[in-house]
């Protein structure tokens, strides 16, 4: 009975989910975990390849289905015609997760110090906003202005991260065979997006309340992609846990945060990154 009810609280049975970025690591977990809850994720990316590959994936794990729709989340056309077709389509819209970022890898430059601050492009800094800040931004005008008239309400999660919180700890990118002014850095754009997208939610939070409109964000610690061994042994020693997160490890956090688990949460930071923040 306990347990019925429970699940109750957790289920997304009949909800629509739209996952900005599903074509990415995360965004592939976040469509996992609103799928086992009985959802239908909708993923939404800039990359058509990506999308099929995690569809593809998707449907090894699930017998349930997964949408995807190619949409650029920097441009409100591109938004606006989502909203239609899933309208048109499925007549709601329940969730909107907030998860799309530009990941520049040091590994695709030949200029590693590209992210020092002294370095930092300005096109790149618009650009990184523009996705990061920016796109949560349109979405949640677009998505979350059709909740509050839908008369039905919803609930906004955006993806922000542990370095939302706390400054990126720059020895672990540290290279010594490197000089001081050729040293990477996490980029100032993920500090600043991150922290932004904290307030965005603190801003959403009370903007629709009163439609039915809640807004939450979760912090994520680091996942273990296989990084270069060196810096996942410095990483570990700053997270009381010890270790980076597996990459199934924020479903339920996901499932908590998109279902009725979480009905009274509202304006939160819900952090899971192993315990680094708090050291
Ligand atoms: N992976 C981690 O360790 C980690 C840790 C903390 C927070 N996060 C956050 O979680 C989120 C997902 O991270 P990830 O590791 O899956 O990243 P990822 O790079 O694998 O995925 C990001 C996705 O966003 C898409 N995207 C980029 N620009 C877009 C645009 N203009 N319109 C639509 N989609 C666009 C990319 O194509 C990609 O599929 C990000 O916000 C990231 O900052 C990740």
């Amino acid at each position: 009975m306990i347990r019925t009810e429970l699940a109750k609280l957790f289920s997304l049975e009949g909800k629509i989910v739209l996952i900005t970025g599903g074509a990415g690591l995360l965004g592939h977990q976040h469509a996992a975990a609103v799928l086992s809850c009985g959802g239908t994720p909708i993923l939404l990316d800039i990359d058509p390849t990506g999308l099929n590959r995690t569809l593809q994936m998707l449907q090894e794990e699930f017998s349930q289905k997964a949408i995807s729709i190619v949409c650029n989340v920097t441009s409100l056309s591109s938004i606006t015609s989502v909203r239609d077709q899933v309208l048109n389509r499925f007549g709601c819209i329940d969730v909107l997760i907030n998860n799309a970022a530009r990941n520049p890898k040091f590994e695709t430059t030949n200029d590693i110090s590209f992210s020092r601050l002294e370095n930092f492009n300005p096109e790149q800094w618009d650009l990184d906003l523009s996705v990061g800040l920016g796109g949560a931004f349109h979405c949640s005008r677009v998505f979350g202005s059709y909740m509050a008239q839908s008369g039905l309400g919803g609930v906004i999660v955006n993806i922000a991260s542990d370095l939302g919180l706390i400054a990126p700890d720059q020895r672990l990118y540290r290279q010594d065979h490197l000089k001081p002014h050729m040293q990477p850095v996490k980029p100032v754009t993920y500090s600043v997006v991150k922290h932004g997208l904290i307030g965005l939610t603190k801003y959403l939070a009370t903007y629709w309340c009163e439609q039915g409109v809640r807004c939450n964000s979760l912090s994520p610690g680091g996942v273990y992609t296989n990084q270069d061994e060196v810096f996942v042994g410095k990483l570990a020693q700053l997270i009381p846990l010890g270790r980076m997160a597996k990459v199934d490890e924020y479903r339920g956090a996901i499932a908590f945060l998109c279902s009725n688990a979480s009905s009274y949460m509202n304006g939160a930071n819900l952090v899971v990154d192993g315990g680094r923040s708090v050291w």
